[in-house]
């Protein structure tokens, strides 16, 4: 079980205080995924700590992104690819979001490659077919990586409140692994209230938590779901 905290652009919550509250919680492996200016203090507390994207070249005239090799000059542990606010807002495509995550896998670092679909994917029936591009971009790129893990997040349930019922995350999730066998988390609208149930489905392996991950109670209640869904 892993369950990751994707701070997004907030500033989060204090790394000390959020590792304390940690402490305590075994069986689940915890991730804090801050805004770059605060990875340090994050690894300085003992979190394991990834950043929200990494670049495919090692060095350039990139202005304005972070390589792989500085992220382990932070002792920063993976970086998240292919978040859909990146593919959104940003234009990333699966070619690019395929090659950051290569250059990361080689690098040393772990990588959680986001995948999902739209509303209107969902709606049209495209689901599979969606998933499908994305993952097998991945894996053409990665192959079957020790320290690959993928997260379906639907785009339709990110920040919405409208999380995907137990079943339908299910049922994505063993689509993603018949195309690429490793880890899945489930990330959209992941709550403290919601988690057991998500968390219990045989092929959901953690959660990419985005708004519940901004506090720290509701963050260690769902990592301590993790841990008794384990159990
Ligand atoms: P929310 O949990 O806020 O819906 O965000 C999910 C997400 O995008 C995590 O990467």
């Amino acid at each position: 079980m892993i369950v990751a905290g994707n701070w997004k652009m907030f500033p989060g919550p204090d790394p000390a205080a959020l590792a304390a509250r940690l402490a305590g919680i075994t069986g689940v492996d915890v991730i804090v995924c801050p805004a770059y200016v605060a990875l340090a203090r994050c690894v300085e507390a003992g979190l394991t700590t990834y950043a929200q994207n990494v670049h495919w070249e090692t060095e350039g005239a990139y202005t304005g992104e972070i390589s792989a090799p500085m992220l382990l000059r932070l002792d920063v542990g993976g970086s998240l690819v292919g978040h859909s606010e990146r593919r959104q807002y940003f234009g990333e495509t699966d070619a690019g979001v395929a090659r950051r995550a290569q250059t990361a896998l080689e690098a040393g670092l772990g990588v959680i490659a986001c995948v999902g679909e739209t509303q209107e994917e969902r709606d049209a029936d495209d689901m599979e077919t969606v998933l499908r591009i994305q993952v097998d971009a991945i894996r053409d790129a990665c192959g079957v990586h020790d320290r690959l893990v993928l997260a379906y997040e639907p785009v339709w349930a990110i920040g919405t409140g409208r999380t995907a019922t137990p079943e339908m995350a299910q049922e994505a999730h063993a689509f993603v692994k018949s195309l690429l066998d490793r880890p899945v988390l489930y990330g959209g609208s992941v709550k403290p209230d919601n988690a057991d149930e998500l968390l219990s489905q045989p092929d959901v392996d953690g959660a990419l938590v985005g708004g519940a991950s901004l506090d720290v109670e509701s963050f260690a209640s769902i990592c301590e779901a993790a841990a008794r869904s384990h159990s």
